[in-house]
């Protein structure tokens, strides 16, 4: 099978492809990313002598460029996107164009090409903010009702995606997936930040009181997710991909981290909250019974994973790190100015 993997140099696309070549070694991947800020070249050098598969640079949103690359394609797999929440609200037009349009350019041009399966990575934020007290949860036909400006664009790819679907046919499935972590996060994240400011010596910023609900997925379980709807699931269809079974607090998360990395809670400093920050629970029930995928990692042996990595494997993360709080620290003074 020849894949058309977009976004391939961030965090999820590039675990993706190493674990699908891992699986699927004769199969040919071709990995289209614009190397953003949020991409690192570094992430598949491993690769680089591996014939069956090959990087072009280029932009989703580059009609010909995704035509050249399209036309010997059978799958098409959508990473590529403007994803982190903060930069959304500190910048919401950059978004526009990757999120939305650069979806509607693939799909497009899938359909010209009449490619025989597109898979659409989505996100459990699409679906807005559950209630903090009540057990609710989301799942696929919970309403999409997005609250930050990176949600909303999302949401708005999917609902194109759909779209070319009902209207023209196109085989497409989409997942709809809790946060992830795990190696090759960039740290402007918060798992691999606040990692990163423990091994640097800074203190971890808590948005608000650390209350807010998050389900977190370690990596590798969403690369087999993905690949189990790649293979199993339904045209047409949407799933949703969690891993706990109960949502986690940001501080309990901070609380493990100190605790595998021996450090005090004293580092715990609490900042200005996140504006309309969301919480979130995703129900996984129907991946389970539907197509038997249900993650292996638990929380606790994914963090350490994860820990272990980002100590191992410094000079991959300080320049992001630096980029990272020079945001961070543009926002900060942006906020002071209100
Ligand atoms: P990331 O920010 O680490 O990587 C995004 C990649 O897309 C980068 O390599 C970047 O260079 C590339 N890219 C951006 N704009 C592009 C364009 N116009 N053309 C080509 N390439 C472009 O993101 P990630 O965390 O790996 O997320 C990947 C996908 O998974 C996204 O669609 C995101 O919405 C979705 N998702 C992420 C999470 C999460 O927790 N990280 C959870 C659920 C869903
Ligand atoms: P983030 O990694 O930005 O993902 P998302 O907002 O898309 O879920 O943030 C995860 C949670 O952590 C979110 O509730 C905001 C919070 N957070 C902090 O408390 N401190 C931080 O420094 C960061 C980056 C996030």
């Amino acid at each position: 099978m020849r894949l058309l993997v977009t976004g391939g140099l961030g965090f999820i696309g590039s675990n993706f492809i190493r674990h699908w070549i891992s699986q699927h070694s004769k199969d040919q991947i071709t990995n289209l990313d614009k190397v953003t800020y949020a991409a690192n070249p570094d992430n598949l050098t491993d690769l680089d002598s591996n014939s069956n598969y090959r990087f072009i640079k280029g932009d989703i949103c580059d009609q010909s460029v995704v035509d050249q690359l399209m036309s010997n394609i059978d799958l098409v797999v959508n990473f590529a996107a403007e994803t982190h929440v903060d930069r959304s609200i500190d910048d919401p037009l950059l978004f526009v164009k990757t999120n939305v349009l650069g979806t509607y350019t693939l799909l497009k041009s899938a359909l010209k090409h009449k490619i025989k399966h597109f898979h659409h990575i989505s996100t459990d934020e699409v679906y807005g903010t559950i209630d903090h007290e009540t057990k609710d949860e989301f799942s696929e036909t919970t309403p999409f009702d997005p609250t930050s400006p990176y949600a909303a664009y999302k949401a708005s790819a999917d609902h194109f995606a759909l779209s070319f679907f009902k209207t023209y046919d196109l085989p497409l499935t989409i997942t709809n997936c809790s946060n992830n972590y795990g190696p090759y996060q960039n740290p402007e994240k918060f798992i691999p930040r606040v990692i990163t400011n423990l091994l640097t010596n800074k203190k971890i910023p808590i948005y608000g009181k650390g209350e807010n609900l998050r389900d977190w997925l370690y990596v590798d379980d969403h690369c087999r997710a993905i690949e189990t709807v790649i293979e199993h699931g339904k045209v047409g269809e949407t799933y949703c991909i969690g891993g706990l079974k109960e949502a986690c607090r940001n501080i309990d998360i901070v609380k493990k981290i100190l605790k595998i990395m021996g450090k005090s809670e004293n580092l715990i400093k609490y900042v200005t909250d996140r504006p309309a920050h969301d919480n979130y629970r995703v129900s996984w029930k129907k991946i389970k019974e539907d197509l038997a995928w249900e993650p292996q990692e638990s929380l606790d042996s994914g963090l350490e994973k994860t820990i272990d990595w980002y100590q191992k494997n410094q000079d991959w993360w300080k320049k992001a790190k630096i980029e990272a709080e020079n945001f961070y620290q543009k926002l900060d003074n942006y906020k002071n100015l209100k």
